[in-house]
């Protein structure tokens, strides 16, 4: 699938309901199946990657049923999981298979998880490690230093053991994998981050009543005296802000009339891209300002009198490179209509993305005509504000974000931009393409 996006030609306008968060999207599938109440999931994106943690839990033993605008989720409780009849196919997703692997490392039973070109790339001796000291069987075929899908994980022959771990790296996927482990060990599992990753899993587990406690950077699961039950009865999922930043990045670069972005989900864990872009000097406010369930919730609103933003050069390093990872393709966009040097640092997990971030955010500037440089741990932009950028055609590689950024650089361009590969837009925002159409951009899909 390829996208053909025209510059801009007006300022966009218009309010536009972005769909459920991913992150917490997964989580609300994952942790419902070990719940032994039913739960109403309310706003789950239609995204293939949420669609692959889906399939498992009813491969594991779940039902989900159609209700009105939710999904009800019967799950199997801690204990009453099945073997899978089949190997359970991650697609694209990280974090579906990452969760999983601590999910099923307490199991009875063998299971087997795979994935497509991308997923088959990624490391997962980042959870491998921290699992195997808990007592998990996992293997899986070696690449180079690192343990690549597909992995087969148990069965496990006894109760896991607990282990007080400092993760190497700020992740969400990793830290969440060892807590739902930890649900299957005897005592205190606790671990350490070294930046503040993600927090929903904490927040949602909470709520289903897991002996959980978070202080600064350390959490542990204690499992002595409880009574190994979780139970709740909703998940509302927010709007996902990364999603979101690739439409509020587009209301900077076209310009904006009034653009509104309902339901998102401000977790200061995800606020990175909004603190990164206020330095840069762009005004987006938020408003409606509340927490309904776990997570705290606004709208949105990009205004810029009609006129790109006038934005300047940015430092994004250490917690603000974690709290902003996923967004850090867009940013480098918006870096290239900024005056000056922007220098994204401290970010070398963007290697391990579903694509090596920082060479395609690199490859896509360098497509637009813009100097930047690749660095170890991040990459620099010299801003180019002043004139368009240069249009072609740009390879997204199979990276969903990647093709997303491009989409709104090509609103920059003084003529039309082909983005090849585009394809994985789906797993995580399928109907991407038509909000943009929405706002006013000329951008087709083929
Ligand atoms: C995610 C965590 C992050 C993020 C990914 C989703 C999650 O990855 O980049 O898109 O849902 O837990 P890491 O855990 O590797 O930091």
């Amino acid at each position: 699938m390829k996208f053909v996006v025209e510059p801009a030609q007006r300022a966009l306008e218009g309010t536009i309901t972005i769909p459920g968060d991913k992150s917490i999207g997964h989580r609300a599938l994952l942790f419902s199946l070990l719940s032994g109440t039913p739960i109403r999931v309310r706003g789950l994106g239609d995204g293939a990657d949420n669609g692959r943690s889906a399939k498992a839990i009813t491969a594991l033993g779940a039902s989900i049923a159609r209700d009105g605008d939710a999904f009800v989720i019967a799950g199997t409780g801690l204990d009453g999981m099945r073997a899978p009849a089949d190997r359970i196919d991650c697609g694209n997703s990280g974090t579906t298979i990452r969760l999983l692997c601590g999910l099923l490392a307490g199991q009875r039973f063998a299971a087997t998880l795979f994935g497509d070109e991308s997923l088959s790339k990624r490391p997962m001796r980042r959870v491998i490690d921290p699992l195997q000291q808990m007592g998990a069987t996992i293997t899986g075929p070696g690449s180079g230093a690192d343990i690549t899908p597909p992995l087969t994980i148990g069965p496990a022959t006894r109760a896991l053991t607990a282990l007080d771990y400092t993760l190497p790296m700020a992740s969400a996927q990793v830290k969440t994998a060892i807590l739902l482990a930890g649900l299957y060990a005897d005592g205190a599992t606790r671990l350490t981050e070294p930046g503040p990753s993600r927090d929903h899993s904490e927040r949602m587990l909470a709520y289903l009543g897991a002996p959980l406690t978070v202080s600064g950077r350390t959490t542990t699961i204690e499992t002595r005296g409880w009574d190994r039950k979780l139970a709740g009865s909703a998940f509302d999922v927010p709007s996902d802000p990364s999603s979101s930043a690739f439409l509020v990045a587009a209301a900077l670069v076209a310009g904006a009339r009034e653009v509104r972005l309902p339901n998102i989900c401000v977790n200061p864990t995800r606020t990175g891209f909004l603190d990164a872009i206020a330095a840069m000097g762009a005004k987006v406010y938020l408003q409606d300002e509340r927490t309904d369930g776990p997570e705290p919730i606004a709208t949105l609103v990009v205004q810029t009198d009609g006129k790109p933003a006038a934005l300047r050069a940015t430092e994004i390093a250490g917690d603000l490179a974690v709290r902003s990872i996923d967004e850090l393709p867009i940013l480098a966009v918006l870096a290239a209509r900024a005056t000056g040097t922007t220098v994204v640092r401290d970010a070398e997990e963007l290697r391990v993305k579903e694509s090596d971030r920082i060479a395609t955010t690199i490859a896509m500037l360098r497509s637009f005509g813009i100097t930047c440089e690749a660095r170890p741990d991040g990459f620099s932009v010299e801003g180019r504000p002043d004139r368009p950028l240069d249009p072609g055609r740009i390879n997204a590689d199979g990276d969903h974000r990647i093709a997303m950024a491009a989409a709104v650089a090509a609103l920059a361009a003084s003529d039309s931009t082909i983005i090849d590969d585009a394809d994985n837009v789906a797993t995580s925002y399928p109907g991407f393409a038509d909000a943009l159409s929405t706002l006013g951009v000329s951008i087709q899909v083929g």
